[in-house]
C-alpha cells in the first residue's frame, strides 16, 4: 500500500473525487490549488484533498474511498498519513462536512473535536442543487478541527 502526492493530470481522479463531493464546478474551486494524495493498493482505492486556508490552518475538503473498497481502512490510512504530513506544517486541521452521523463519527474517532457550524448556509448557498444523504438533506456545514502544537 502507498500514498502519492498527485500533481499532474488531476482531473483523472474526478470520479473519485465526486463520491466526497458531488458537484463538479464545487471540486474545481480547489482541486488546482490543494494538494490531492491518492492511496493505491495494487489500483487506485483513496483519494483526499488538502488546501492551505491560512497561515496555520489547512483543510481537508474532499476524502473518498471506492465505494465497494470502504470498510477496509483505507480512510483511516489515508487520514493518518494526513495528520503526519501536516502536523508540522499548520497549527490547525479542520475538516467540513454535512450533518451526516457516520462521517462525523469517522472523523472523531481519526482525533477530530467539533469546531463549529455554517448553519444553512453551505450547501444551499453553493450547490445548484439540493443535497440529499442518508435521505435527510444537508444544510449545515459541520467543521471538526484538529490542533498541533
Ligand atoms: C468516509 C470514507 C472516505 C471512509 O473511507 P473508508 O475507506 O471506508 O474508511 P475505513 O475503512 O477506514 O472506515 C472508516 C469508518 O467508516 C465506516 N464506513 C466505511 N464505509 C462505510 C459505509 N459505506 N457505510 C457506513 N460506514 C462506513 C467504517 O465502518 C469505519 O468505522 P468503524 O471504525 O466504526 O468501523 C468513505 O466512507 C467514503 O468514501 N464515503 C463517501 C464519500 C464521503 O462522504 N466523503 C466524506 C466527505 S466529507
Amino acid at each position: 500500500m502507498e500514498i502519492r502526492e498527485i500533481s499532474n493530470n488531476k482531473e483523472k481522479y474526478m470520479d473519485l473525487l465526486l463520491l466526497g463531493d458531488e458537484q463538479e464546478n464545487m471540486v474545481y474551486k480547489y482541486l488546482f490549488k490543494g494538494n490531492l494524495f491518492a492511496l493505491f493498493d495494487g489500483d487506485l482505492k483513496t483519494v483526499c484533498i488538502v488546501t492551505k486556508e491560512d497561515k496555520t490552518i489547512y483543510e481537508i475538503k474532499n476524502i473518498a474511498t471506492y465505494e465497494k473498497y470502504q470498510g477496509k481502512g483505507y480512510g483511516y490510512y489515508m487520514i493518518n498519513y494526513i495528520i503526519e504530513n501536516y502536523k508540522n506544517k499548520c497549527k490547525t486541521l479542520l475538516v467540513g462536512t454535512g450533518e451526516n452521523e457516520k462521517i462525523i463519527n469517522f472523523y472523531k474517532k481519526c482525533g477530530f473535536k467539533y469546531s463549529h457550524v455554517l448553519k444553512d448556509f453551505f450547501f444551499i448557498k453553493n450547490y445548484d442543487h439540493k443535497i440529499f444523504e442518508d435521505g435527510k438533506q444537508l444544510k449545515d456545514m459541520v467543521y471538526l478541527k484538529m490542533e498541533f502544537e
